[in-house]
């Protein structure tokens, strides 16, 4: 019997370069002040560092806080959030509008530390290859899967196709994307085209202003669900790792810094190669999955073998949710990587330890204390070796210490986009309404990046053991069943054929 169901995804989109912030203005006076921060600030993630602290960590590094577009190191810190793909219609309307009305908008990182800086609502762009090239910028950006877009990528990346696809995706006529965001829903009313404030960033995104069209848009919000983000490393320069985090130089996110040793045009500078995929998630059918497939450990009832299950897919608890909204109708399950790690916690809950930044990621895969070497190779009584966060970010599984085995880190930077689970989708077990992640990574080499960690460690079903299987979350078989181990406490060995698409029985 083929065991069911799940994921998610697919349909996704462009790898679109970040545009250098020197080319900006400093057009702070177009926008209101604000005296509150836009930005969230959860108990389970790091905190960000202050403008001041930021700024000291800048300059012993070199790093210039005001050149680096305010998504890239920040990731993940928003409450609302519009992305608006367009395609340019006219290059050199769109060129002289791009100078004149947008860069004067674009929000950078020491702005957006700086609560008396902030805008109402931030505003980053970010140009795809086939963007720069109908603006005529020549330059060798030398990254292949930029270069190419996702679309070439596509075998890479184990989708199946573009069956799945926003269709808006299947082609070359996305050159580029506008991030807006911000907090209040007061606010949002102002970030598309229509209310009274915020004329500034009306304007801004107004396609017959830019000489361009938006080709799709996608309305993300953390209102319900959970927070992604506890993983994201500590960029050098930036901030101060917390006990687990991993600690990466400048150059692993950022073009023309310390450790990204490719050759970019001056320009590029400061800039980031921003990964996007709309991923859609079943998430009343997952919930069935996990009722109907509890693991039977002794002493756990049959709700808490589903929780243990779903635990154990992402390899943490769904402990830490954001705590700035009044939950109705609490989304009981995401796939996000959030709250305490079951490395930590194998086989209950511990919400304490898992909104505490400290405890929630300081752990390697490795025993108590061990500094060097590598993880146990059989164990997977507190982790499955198929864990989605395990799988994208092995710690001693590839050795201690960390730094010195992978650079493969990004920077995650997505939200939840859709409405909440409706009571009739919930009875029904079936997803009516599109919801799911708008993802978004920040890297300076997705080939190192996003595209590493998806081809060689999430759809690797050898890594990091064989027999591992696929992550259970992300990974893609090219639209067919994935098999997966190490899920079943009380028996590792056991597969679990996950399907995607219909559930099948
Ligand atoms: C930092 O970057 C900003 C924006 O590109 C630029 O105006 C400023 O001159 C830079 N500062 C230094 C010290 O290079
Ligand atoms: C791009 O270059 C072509 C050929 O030189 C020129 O005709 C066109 O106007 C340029 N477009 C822009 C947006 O600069
Ligand atoms: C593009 O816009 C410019 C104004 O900036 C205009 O002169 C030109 O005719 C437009 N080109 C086309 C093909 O519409
Ligand atoms: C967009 O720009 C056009 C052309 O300037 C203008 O007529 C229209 O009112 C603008 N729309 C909004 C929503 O600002
Ligand atoms: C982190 O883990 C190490 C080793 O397990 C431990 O010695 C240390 O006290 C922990 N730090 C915190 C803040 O809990
Ligand atoms: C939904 O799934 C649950 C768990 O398998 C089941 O008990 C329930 O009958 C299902 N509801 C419908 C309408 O199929
Ligand atoms: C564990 O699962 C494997 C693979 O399905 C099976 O061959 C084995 O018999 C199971 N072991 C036990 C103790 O059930």
């Amino acid at each position: 019997m083929r065991l069911n169901l799940f994921p998610t995804l697919l349909s996704l989109e462009i790898c679109a370069g970040i545009v250098s912030a020197a080319y900006l203005n400093d057009a702070r006076s177009l926008q209101p002040r604000r005296k509150t921060s836009m930005l969230i600030d959860p108990a389970a993630q790091p905190d960000l560092p202050t403008i001041t602290a930021a700024t000291a960590a800048a300059n012993a590094f070199d790093l210039n806080l005001s050149d680096i577009q305010g998504d890239i190191l920040i990731g993940m810190k928003k409450k609302k959030e519009l992305f608006f793909f367009f395609g340019i219609s006219n290059a050199t309307d769109f060129k002289k509008k791009l100078k004149s009305i947008v860069l004067p908008l674009v929000t950078n990182t020491a702005q957006l530390l700086d609560v008396s800086a902030q805008p109402q609502t931030a505003l980053n762009i970010a140009f795809s290859q086939t963007g720069l090239s109908a603006l005529n910028v020549t330059d060798q950006l030398n990254d292949s899967p930029f270069s190419g877009g996702q679309l070439q990528d596509i075998a890479n990346l184990n989708d199946p196709g573009t069956t799945n696809w926003v269709p808006e995706f299947v082609g070359t006529n996305i050159h580029g994307v506008i991030l807006l965001a911000s907090d209040t829903l007061a606010s949002r009313k102002y970030i598309p085209f229509k209310g009274q404030p915020g004329q500034a960033t009306r304007r801004a995104t107004n396609a017959s202003i830019l000489a361009a069209e938006i080709t799709h848009c996608v309305n993300g919000f953390v209102d319900f669900g959970y927070l992604d983000g506890i993983s994201n490393p500590a960029v050098q320069g930036f901030q101060s790792p917390l006990p687990g985090q991993a600690v990466v130089p400048a150059g692993e996110i950022l073009l023309g810094e310390d450790g990204d040793d490719v050759s970019r045009p001056a320009w590029a500078k400061d800039g980031s190669f921003l990964v996007f995929r709309q991923l859609k998630q079943l998430v009343p059918e997952f919930n069935k999955f996990l009722t109907d497939n509890p693991i039977r450990a002794p002493a756990l009832t049959a709700q808490e073998g589903s929780e243990l299950l779903g635990a154990r897919m992402i390899g943490r608890w769904k402990s830490v949710r954001c705590e700035y909204y009044d939950l109705q109708t609490p989304l009981t399950v995401d796939f996000m990587d959030r709250g305490a790690p079951v490395f930590l916690a194998p086989l209950v809950d511990d919400p304490v330890l898992g909104a505490d930044p400290t405890r929630n990621n300081n752990f390697t895969y490795g025993a108590p204390g061990q500094t060097t070497g590598t993880s146990s190779a059989t164990d997977q009584s507190k982790c499955p070796f198929s864990a989605h966060i395990r799988k994208t970010r092995p710690r001693a599984d590839l050795g201690l210490p960390e730094s010195s085995s992978s650079n493969h880190h990004i920077v995650r930077g997505g939200i939840p986009y859709g409405p909440e689970v409706t009571a009739d989708e919930a009875a029904s077990n079936a997803t009516e309404i599109e919801r799911g992640l708008a993802f978004v990574s920040y890297q300076s080499n997705i080939g190192n990046g996003f595209q590493f960690l998806q081809r060689f460690w999430a759809d690797n079903t050898r890594f990091i053991h064989s027999g591992v299987g696929f992550d259970p979350i992300i990974g893609a078989n090219q639209g067919a069943p994935r098999v997966v181990t190490g899920l079943d406490l009380t028996n590792v060995s056991r597969p679990i054929t996950l399907t995607t698409g219909k559930l099948v029985l």
